[in-house]
């Protein structure tokens, strides 16, 4: 089958491995990349599939709804795989409104687009999908029962490793009431709700997914694990919120590209489905561990930049536990994270140290000029 399909954020961390994944197993599809390039999409994080038939670029922002409406008449678009937006706590806490205009106004935008354009159709909504991807930070925090940890009541799945621990007794669920804490999970639980409410009140086939902390190749180094591995390579402090004692929920970001991908062609229409690995560390024993690997790789002694990490001030409104239950992704479709964490972060630290150019380039803002008089020769 032939579709046409609207990747939104193709250029940003876990959009490019999507965009990837499509571009390489569907050439029969017609795959276009939209995004805005703010500071966080990078095109060249796409160098490798740029030349490929099935594949185009759109600069273009979500918020500029006639743009976006056209876009869906003129290249017939049969389903929408949206993850643009802003997606920084930290960023969020400083200027909240760029993470409604954006995450809120952007999201209805495209949902109306899609409406008008899917309901002129004869067919209307007849094999037509709109993914939203979101967070499960809308679920708020969860509380840190065991804070030694505990093996978790559940069997093992693939990205279980010798760590495999749960730090409360509780997960986020898919029946979980939100309770989003920041400004992000705040903006990206209202899109949420829109996204649902095409649902109910048009009938538009929605799918939403809430997926834990990514990790891997490409992720822009403001973000934790990016930036503490460039910081320990150039031997700079390594700023760590509170006592660094937070749990978070990793999954490796080629893991979650092929969740949304048997979720785009197996979901089921106005589901929601959690997607996690049950993964859970807190920051401090991630960050031990990510020192240790960087130093190992560099070949220093191992453990010898321990003395980089350094506590700060916490986050405001620091979510304290994040801890996902993607059982229903299992049983239903059958998905699971291919790696062990230990593999997961052996192989992006590696991927970072590998291509420092590219790190040096985004924290240079290069990038950005290089894609700019690009398309403006164009
Ligand atoms: P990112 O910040 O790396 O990339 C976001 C992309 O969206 C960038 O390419 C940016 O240019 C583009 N963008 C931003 N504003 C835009 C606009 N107005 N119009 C068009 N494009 C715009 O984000 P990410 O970490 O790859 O996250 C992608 C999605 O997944 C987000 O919706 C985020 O909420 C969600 N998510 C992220 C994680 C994670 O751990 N990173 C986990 C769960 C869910
Ligand atoms: O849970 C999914 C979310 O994961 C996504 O929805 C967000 O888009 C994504 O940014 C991420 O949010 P976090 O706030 O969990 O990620 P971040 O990498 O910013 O921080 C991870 C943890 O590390 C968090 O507890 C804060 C802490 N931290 C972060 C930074 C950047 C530090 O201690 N020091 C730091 O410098």
């Amino acid at each position: 089958m032939k579709l046409n399909i609207v990747i939104t954020g193709g250029a940003g961390f876990i959009g490019s491995h999507v965009v990837r994944l499509f571009v390489n197993k569907y050439p029969e599809y017609n795959i276009i990349n939209l995004d805005k390039l703010t500071y966080a999409g990078n095109l060249a994080n796409l160098k490798d599939v740029e030349d490929k038939p099935n594949y185009k670029f759109v600069k273009m922002d979500i918020c500029d709804f006639d743009a976006f409406l056209k876009l869906m008449q003129d290249e017939k678009i049969d389903g929408i795989i949206h993850l643009a937006a802003e997606s920084h706590v930290d960023r969020s806490i400083k200027d909240p409104f760029t993470f409604a205009r954006t995450n809120v106004m952007g999201t209805l935008s495209l949902l109306q687009a899609a409406k008008l354009y899917w309901e002129s159709l004869p067919e209307r909504y007849e094999g037509k999908r709109f993914y939203h991807i979101s967070t499960d930070e809308v679920y708020g925090a969860l509380e840190m029962t065991n804070p030694e940890g505990i093996k978790p009541p559940f069997t093992t799945t693939a990205s279980s490793s010798e760590h495999h621990l749960a730090y409360g007794k509780d997960f986020f669920y898919e029946t979980t009431k939100y309770q989003p804490h920041s400004p992000y999970s705040a903006s990206k639980a209202s899109s949420d709700h829109f996204v649902r409410a095409f649902h109910d009140t048009y009938g538009m086939p929605t799918i939403v997914t809430n997926c834990s902390n990514n990790y891997g190749p490409y992720q822009f180094p403001e973000k934790l694990i990016p930036l503490f591995i460039n910081n320990i390579r150039h031997r700079k402090p390594l700023p760590v919120y509170g006592k660094g004692e937070n749990v978070r929920d990793w999954l490796y970001v080629e893991d979650h590209a092929r969740a949304i991908d048997t979720i785009f062609h197996k979901g089921r229409i106005a589901e929601t489905y959690n997607i996690g690995g049950f993964n859970e560390w807190k920051n401090i024993d991630i960050i031990k561990t990510v020192i240790n690997t960087v130093d190992r790789l560099l070949g220093r002694p191992e453990g010898a930049d321990m003395d980089l990490i350094t506590y700060v001030t916490d986050r405001l409104g620091h979510d304290a536990r994040y801890a996902i239950d993607s059982t229903k992704l299992q049983k239903e479709l059958g998905w699971e994270p291919s790696l062990q964490f230990e593999e997961g972060i052996e192989k992006t630290v590696k991927w970072y140290l590998d291509n420092q150019a590219w790190m040096d380039n985004v924290t240079s803002g290069d990038y950005q000029k290089y894609y700019e008089d690009m398309y403006d020769k164009r």
